[in-house]
């Protein structure tokens, strides 16, 4: 698998969205030093590993908001010889991906993706939640055109839209039916399962996430 360390140099000021800004900048900077605990790998084996049994092959991966790639070195644990690709807004956070051997980093707001190859699976994990809502059927395109056949959404579920303070920020974070909204939209998705990781899971918490495994039916 070919390496692909590239380094662009974007200006906050060019973002469309004041939630791309704030994780463009300062904010998204700290996220990364709050989230490099040993254990979040450990959890997210647990989580992946499910969702990928329910799958029948994964080659390639894609992450949308991947972060420092916890998810995707994950991913890389259960399926070895996988394809891994991760698009993220925030320099720092891309540093660290650069580092990640085999990894193909594309630093921009996932929101200006073109996608260049499909992917077999493409996952957004506490990414579409910190979509302007105005931009989700912008998000919501970008993922389906990306995935030859899974799209896998790991987000916080509300069954009507709502805005919640985040760690003390307004408009930051949104709840809502994500993966319902995908399937209105998309005739040839379907819902292969779904399910609940909750904060207090003796073993393997993650932050109450609900994560929703869709396919397409005919792989257009
Ligand atoms: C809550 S974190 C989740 C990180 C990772 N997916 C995980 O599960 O640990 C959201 C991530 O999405 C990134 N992000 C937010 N908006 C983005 C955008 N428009 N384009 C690309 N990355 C974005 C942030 O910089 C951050 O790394």
């Amino acid at each position: 698998m070919k390496n692909n360390k590239n380094k662009t140099r974007i200006s906050i000021e060019g973002f469309q969205t004041e939630q791309e800004k704030f994780w463009a900048g300062k904010f998204g900077d700290e996220y990364i030093t709050r989230n490099q605990e040993k254990t979040y790998l450990a959890n997210n084996i647990v989580l992946l590993g499910k969702i990928i049994a329910r799958t029948n092959r994964v080659d390639s991966v894609i992450e949308f908001g991947a972060n420092i790639g916890i998810n995707l070195l994950a991913i890389k644990q259960l399926i070895p010889e996988v394809e891994l690709s991760a698009i993220e807004i925030n320099e720092k956070a891309i540093d660290e991906l650069n580092k990640l051997e085999q990894i193909k980093v594309y630093h921009q707001s996932a929101l200006e993706f073109i996608p260049d190859y499909r992917r077999d699976f493409v996952l957004s994990k506490g990414f579409l939640i910190h979509v302007n809502p105005d931009k989700l059927s912008k998000a919501y395109d970008l993922l389906y055109k990306t995935s030859c056949r899974y799209i896998c959404l790991a987000e916080y579920y509300s069954p009507t839209p709502v805005e919640v303070n985040y760690r003390g920020y307004q408009d930051k974070l949104f709840k809502r039916d994500f993966a319902g909204e995908m399937l209105e939209r998309f005739n040839n998705l379907q819902l292969v399962d779904y399910g609940f990781i909750y904060h207090r899971d003796n073993q393997f918490p993650q932050d109450d996430i609900n994560w929703f495994l869709l396919e397409k039916t005919d792989r257009t």
